[in-house]
């Protein structure tokens, strides 16, 4: 590898999805992480395979999928995480096992209740467990933001004769300013020379994940953990989009460092993780935002006009954002331009699904004048990403009359059943989902829901996100719900998400062996 190549270590499927309302099922996973693939990051973080037997299944379909990238599964520093991390990469093209253990005072003493010796012990012998597996071990010092620097090197050291390969320095509570965080890793590279890579992991509570990851990389960091459109716990992890375009934008002051994404991918990336998680990106936010290239004032909108120079430092075609993106295929359109359009977009469908879409696009074709890729990309998530559906909406009637009782009439499809049900309710919304919970007998608590238009006009499609708590049983799954009718969006996201909620069930019986 060339010494100025800094690593992209892309998380958005492990600590992205901790996000609240994040959650992904597997096909969702599979497809962001072929895209990702696409994107060329060098390491996927494809879950925590200990954390369930969902994020375990996901682990290894991805480790049978994507070759190109390494693929990594996160571990506490315990011998049962482990071993499900190295079983779950173990058909992985290329392996990683990331193991962890918080190392600042305050995690050490409240949360592991484990001296700085006993915490040396424990990391010592994940690494040297998980070498068993892989020869690839990163070793994480969680917390490292709030640590002691005599002691990170203690444990860096020892776990450098265990054999790790890659040293993470987390700012786990997003704490450090970038010149601290520059001069910690400048002397932590110094200290460890080149015996193993150093990686920083930053969280943005502050607002500064990218400022403390660009500081690091000054400082001798070769390897950043990002999350495409900076997803993540709380305020979110440093975005993979800022981080890649100030390197490549700003060469000159990175002393000619880069990394090895197609930036070309990253529109299309951004476009995915935020169709699939339901999380769009504020308008203003940097790179991926709506408005990123817009210019509103007469001045600017004249000076990019003249040259595009002069208000615009990246250009929209670097990062795949195309005029041709408004670009439309009509009613006419065969199967075979909508394949390769969709292909185009970054999907990767087998033919049953490329047939179920391209019906829904037909259908839509219909009733909207104009159909963008967005649309495109939004009836494909919608399509592919669907869990084995135990429940299909096939028919919706709604009275919302102004000074009537708001009611709903459903039909759904279970098994070979069809049942017909009607309810009232507070509003509209309330009467189609309690409906639904008649006619399932599974009982939901709506905890969140919300709605987007996938492009601008009064035809567009509505694009419906809920959360759920299902039999009062937590977390809360999401669904996804996709028409030019809000109720009806409305009403197949909460479908999705009950369909995802007894998918997931699924799995856990499955694994307990009760299925088998
Ligand atoms: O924020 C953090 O410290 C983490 C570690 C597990 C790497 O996500
Ligand atoms: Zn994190």
């Amino acid at each position: 590898m060339s010494d100025k190549i800094v690593k992209i270590f892309d998380t958005t499927l492990r600590d992205g999805e901790q996000s609240p309302g994040a959650s992904m099922n597997m096909e969702e996973k599979i497809q962001i992480a072929l895209q990702l693939e696409k994107l060329g990051v060098d390491i996927i973080e494809a879950g925590f395979a200990a954390a369930s037997p969902g994020d375990f299944e996901a682990i290894v379909n991805i480790s049978n999928t994507v070759t190109n990238s390494t693929i990594c599964s996160l571990a506490r520093a315990l011998e049962r995480d482990i071993k499900a991390a190295g079983e779950a990469i173990k058909s992985a093209k290329h392996q990683r096992i990331h193991t962890f253990i918080a190392t600042s005072p305050i995690h050490m003493q409240y949360k592991l209740k484990l001296t700085p010796d006993e915490v040396i012990k424990k990391a010592v012998d994940a690494v040297t467990y998980a070498k068993t597996f892989t020869p690839d071990v990163e070793f994480s010092c969680e917390d490292a933001g709030r640590s002691e620097m005599p002691f990170l090197k203690e444990i860096l050291d020892a776990v450098i004769q265990a054999g790790a390969t890659t040293l993470n320095i987390p700012d786990t509570v997003g704490y450090r300013m970038p010149e601290e965080m520059g001069a910690m890793i400048r002397e932590l590279s110094e200290f460890v020379q080149d015996r193993a890579i150093i990686s920083v992991h930053c969280h943005n509570d502050l607002g500064l994940a990218v400022a403390n990851s660009l500081a690091s990389i000054q400082n001798g960091a070769r390897q950043v953990e990002c999350t495409v459109n900076g997803l993540g716990e709380r305020a979110g992890n440093a975005a993979m989009e800022e981080i890649v375009m100030a390197l490549k934008t700003r060469k000159d002051f990175f002393d000619g460092l880069d990394t090895n994404i197609n930036t070309q991918e990253i529109i299309p990336s951004s476009k995915m993780v935020a169709n699939i998680s339901g999380i769009y990106p504020q308008p203003n936010k940097a790179i991926v935002g709506k408005n990123a290239f817009a210019h509103e004032s007469g001045i600017h909108q004249d000076g990019v006009l003249k040259h595009q120079e002069t208000y615009e430092i990246i250009k929209p075609e670097d990062i795949g954002l195309h005029d041709a993106d408004t670009i439309i295929l009509g009613k006419l359109s065969g199967r075979h331009a909508f394949a390769q359009k969709i292909t185009a977009l970054g999907f990767q469908l087998i033919d049953e699904e490329i047939d179920k879409s391209f019906e829904r696009f037909k259908r839509l074709a219909d009733k909207k004048k104009e159909i963008f890729d967005d649309d495109l990309r939004a009836i494909v998530t919608d399509e592919i990403v669907k869990v084995k559906e135990a429940y299909t909406l096939l028919n919706l009637q709604i009275n919302d009359c102004m000074n009537g009782i708001p009611s709903s009439a459903i039909s759904i499809q279970h098994n070979d059943e069809i049942i017909t049900d009607a309810g009232i309710g507070n509003g509209t919304m309330d009467a189609i989902f309690k409906t639904i919970d008649r006619i399932s007998t599974i009982e939901g608590e709506l905890v969140d829901y919300r709605v987007n238009a996938v492009t601008e006009g009064k035809d567009a499609l509505a694009k419906v996100t809920v959360k759920v708590i299902f039999d009062n049983s937590k977390p809360a799954v999401t669904g996804h719900g996709l028409h030019v009718d809000t109720m009806l969006a409305s009403a197949r996201a909460y479908i999705s998400a009950l369909n995802s909620y007894l998918a997931t069930k699924d799995i856990l019986r499955k694994k307990s062996g009760e299925g088998v």
